[in-house]
């Protein structure tokens, strides 16, 4: 079995460390290095910290999977995949007490599974592996998915050190046409030219609720990155009246298709925008009850913290302009190494005053390990624009 032997200045420590182990905090490794074995890792003083999945050609040279002296049982892999299913049939997704049917099955280190992400969509399942580990493993998370809950269709995306090993599976590396779900009564489809991440945004859905219910009927909403037109199609769904914007035409294809099947494409305008820009298209002039502005994610590593605030800022400040007082401005970000108090520093720029009023994260499908910093990217604020009272009077 390789063992790991961590660097003095290793911060892996307490009863739940943070699973990520970073290069330069091993000091030895010793014994073969087997992708998909497990590891044993120890502190520098020999003691013992856990068992992990070694990478070692990748920054991030061990996710832990368990911590203290025993080893994990042989079919731990199995065992996890099944409770992270069955946790989400507990939530009700996947059956008819939700409607939901597109959700994260499995999400890295937040379900003990670090590098291994599968999402349903209806009855296709997409698993992405972004680890050599995991890329090892996939027979067994095949074997062990489609024993916990059986799908029609799986297809495999590769991302990080995945893509440098062999993989011993025939699962195809090609998305289907088209991917299609449904979130309660709002059905959703996306095709193949459109996709982003595994498919579609299912971290945002109860976002999408949330905002819908929040600008309700009568307002004018501008979704700002709408993808496939999840904010703008559950909002008019409610009774609003929407203008939504992508940079991709493919995307905006998608979000007029997903209108149309929703019956509220006469509440919902398309218009192609580059949202970086000052979007001066007179149909994005609003004024607006209600502003979501969804951009993509944005590289914070380092010193691009700040370059990163300065964007987000930018595109307050430039939608901030037409949004009446008392609306809502829902800022998001899938940046990892953003926090909620950049983009309350990204509001505060605007030089308007705003009131932050939620503070939301992805679905609960798609749980964090406590204490994995790595873990947490989608933080969604949402801000009531302020002013006096008299600017918007209580009809
Ligand atoms: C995080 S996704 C939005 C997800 C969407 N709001 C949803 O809930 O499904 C970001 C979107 O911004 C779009 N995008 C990327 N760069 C852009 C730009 N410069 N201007 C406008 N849209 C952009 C992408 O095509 C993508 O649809």
């Amino acid at each position: 079995m390789l063992v790991v032997r961590l660097a003095r200045s290793a911060r892996v420590r307490g009863p739940a460390p943070d699973p990520w182990i970073r290069r330069r905090d091993v000091a030895r490794w010793t014994g073969p290095v087997v992708y998909g074995a497990l590891a044993r890792v120890e502190a520098a003083d020999g003691k013992p910290v856990g068992y992990g999945l070694a990478d070692p050609d990748a920054p991030i040279a061990v996710r832990l999977i368990s911590t203290g002296p025993a080893a994990p049982s042989d079919d731990w892999l199995e065992r996890r995949v099944a409770a992270a299913v069955a946790r989400r049939a507990r939530l009700g997704l996947g059956t008819d007490r939700t409607n939901v049917t597109g959700y994260r099955e499995i999400n890295g280190e937040g379900d003990g599974l670090p590098g291994l992400f599968v999402d349903r969509y209806g009855d296709d399942r997409v698993i992405a592996v972004r680890t050599a580990p995991m890329a090892a493993l996939l027979p067994r998370i095949r074997a062990a998915l489609a024993n916990a809950r059986p799908a029609a269709i799986a297809w495999l995306q590769r991302a990080g050190t995945a893509e440098t090993v062999p993989v011993a599976d025939d699962l195809p590396a090609a998305p289907p046409a088209s991917l299609a779900w449904r979130e309660g009564d709002l059905h959703l489809v996306v095709p193949r030219a459109a996709m982003q991440k595994t498919g579609g945004y299912l971290d945002q859905r109860e976002n999408r609720r949330f905002v819908a219910r929040l600008v309700g009927p009568g307002a004018r909403m501008l979704d700002v990155g709408t993808h496939a037109g999840g904010f703008a199609v559950a909002a008019a769904r409610a009774g609003a009246f929407v203008v939504a914007t992508d940079a991709s035409t493919a995307a905006l294809d998608a979000a007029r298709e997903n209108a149309r099947r929703n019956e509220v494409r006469h509440r919902v305008e398309f218009v192609r925008a580059d949202m970086f820009t000052p979007m001066d298209d007179p149909r994005l002039a609003g004024p607006f009850d209600g502003i979501v502005a969804d951009p993509p994610k944005m590289a914070a590593a380092g010193g691009r913290v700040r370059h990163v605030v300065a964007a987000l800022a930018s595109l307050a400040r430039t939608l901030t302009d037409r949004l009446v007082p008392g609306g809502v401005l829902v800022l998001c970000s899938c940046s990892r190494n953003l926090t909620e108090t950049h983009l309350d520093e990204a509001v505060a720029r605007t030089g308007h005053p705003f009131h932050r009023i939620a503070l939301l994260g992805p679905a609960p499908c798609h749980p964090t390990a406590p204490m994995h910093a790595g873990g947490t990217y989608l933080r969604v604020g949402v801000y009531q624009r302020g002013g006096d009272a008299a600017d918007f009077p209580i009809t």
